[in-house]
């Protein structure tokens, strides 16, 4: 029979063929004007798993976008059952002007292919169906049992997923879920993500006169909400980088020495750091390295403000509204609802009575952490290591994948975070791209687990 990684190899252009017809379906969730093109990803995605002769292929309608399954149980009841999660749903690609090709029309320059969703995560999604089209070619069969759930709301919070999992636990029964949604520690650089952050996303709305003033005829008797913003956005954070609202790192665990001292042992180079990125200072709270602060500390940002003239020239006006959208990123223990109303509580009371003051809650997720002695990580650290020929490192991430706390919640399960991406891949951001040499490697790597987990399974499971 033929072998796996020679598979691989000699099929390689046809995966990335297939992989560009899948990226070329603009499957943005957020936008309604996109909702056939999420529903077509969908149809895309469940075709492939269909001529994988998977079993029970099926688009579950939702009150928002669909969510596709699958499964290949033919292992057997005594075998692992491993659930791939993925979302074929992308970030819309604005602003389309700062791509240099368009964002849907899939361009290979450097050995990477630059598109939305490449990384995230339809690129990282295909890994997984095509190594198991590869074992299923060359051996006949999967040594473990499969289950896929894919969904097209990722991007907007997953509204529908949570309930979906609860109404069908025994659908998704398993023993694992095995994610690839994550970045590599750096390049050629193979690690498995142990932890992730949570989110709280709220939105500030300010109101204070009932119209638009000019600013010389009011400015100075009358509150500009602007003004206000500013001044509550100044108080959310002193200047040592610790949040300000009250009661928010009561539930934040202290980093133990141990994990300090693994965090030190990553190959981190802050002046690269810095060079990318083109800043002259890294910036965060004090008493923290960088990595920390990305990863295992809670932060808050403001991503997006709004109030008054956006356009050219000068208008001297005193605008009757100001906004901001506010996200926090929260570590293990925090509850996003909890901090969300904290939030909420210190914001009311830093307004003045001079404007009227709205909240508005987006979605958010729990933060996880992962026990990297579970059997199925260390899998996976085997498969990572025969094809990148290195040990992955473990290392904890800044970003948020909600639905790792809800599968250990409520299927009881943990997941393993098989990245393939860079953080440099420009995710949500114009030119997009990922890497098509670890596309390839992905397969393999994805492969290689599918191969080596059942001799990981501890005796008493
Ligand atoms: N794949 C990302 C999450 C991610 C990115 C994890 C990089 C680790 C490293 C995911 O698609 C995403 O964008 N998540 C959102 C949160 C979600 C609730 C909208 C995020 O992190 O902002
Ligand atoms: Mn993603
Ligand atoms: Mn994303």
């Amino acid at each position: 029979m033929a072998d796996v990684m020679s598979y691989i190899d000699e099929n390689k252009n046809r995966f990335i063929e297939e992989l560009f017809e899948f990226l070329r379906i603009p499957s943005i969730s957020t936008d309604d004007e996109n909702k056939k093109d999420v529903q077509k990803a969908a149809e895309f995605i469940s075709e492939k798993l269909k001529s994988l002769n998977f079993d029970n292929v099926q688009i579950h309608p939702t009150k928002g976008h669909p969510i596709v399954y699958g499964e290949y149980l033919k292992a057997g009841s005594d075998k692992p059952t491993v659930l791939i999660y993925g979302h074929y749903d992308v970030q819309p690609p604005d602003p389309v002007d700062l791509w240099d090709n368009p964002p849907f029309e899939p361009t290979i320059k450097d050995e990477k292919v630059y598109a939305r969703g490449s990384a995230d995560d339809k690129g990282q999604l295909y890994i997984h169906v095509k190594s198991i089209e590869s074992v299923l070619k060359t051996k006949g069969e999967l040594p473990v049992n499969v289950k896929f759930i894919l969904e097209g709301e990722e991007e907007i919070g997953s509204p529908n997923l949570v309930p979906f999992i609860e109404d069908h636990k025994k659908l998704l029964a398993c023993d694992m879920v095995l994610i690839s949604d994550t970045a590599m520690f750096a390049k050629d650089t193979p690690s498995i993500t142990y932890g992730l952050r949570g989110l709280t996303y709220m939105e500030i709305r300010l109101t204070g006169p009932n119209r638009d003033l000019h600013s010389g005829v009011y400015g100075g008797a009358v509150e500009n909400p602007a003004n206000v913003l500013c001044e509550i956005i100044a108080k959310l954070k002193d200047e040592k980088g610790r949040i300000q609202i009250p009661g928010f790192y009561d539930k934040v665990k202290p980093l133990s020495e141990s994990e300090k001292e693994e965090y030190s042992r990553l190959p981190f180079d802050e002046s690269e750091y810095k060079k990318d990125l083109g800043i002259a200072e890294v910036k965060g709270e004090e008493g923290y390295t960088t990595l920390q602060r990305a990863s295992a500390r809670p932060s808050l940002d403001v991503n997006g403000l709004w109030s008054g003239y956006q356009g050219q020239g000068a208008k001297t006006v005193l605008p009757a509204k100001a906004g901001a959208k506010v996200s926090m990123r929260l570590v293990p223990d925090q509850d996003p609802n909890e901090i969300a109303q904290l939030f909420r509580d210190y914001v009311t009371k830093l307004a003045p009575k001079t404007v009227t003051v709205e909240i508005v809650e987006h979605h958010g997720g729990h933060a996880s952490v992962i026990d990297i002695n579970f059997y199925g990580i260390q899998a996976a650290a085997e498969a990572f290591e025969y094809v990148y020929g290195q040990k992955p490192l473990f290392s904890r991430e800044g970003g948020s994948i909600p639905i790792v706390a809800d599968f250990q919640k409520i299927l009881g399960v943990d997941s393993i975070l098989m990245g393939f991406g860079l953080d440099s891949d420009s995710i949500h951001s114009p030119n997009e791209h990922f890497s098509l040499i670890d596309f390839v490697r992905g397969i393999k790597t994805s492969a290689h687990f599918m191969e080596v987990l059942d001799k990981y399974v501890p005796e008493n499971v």
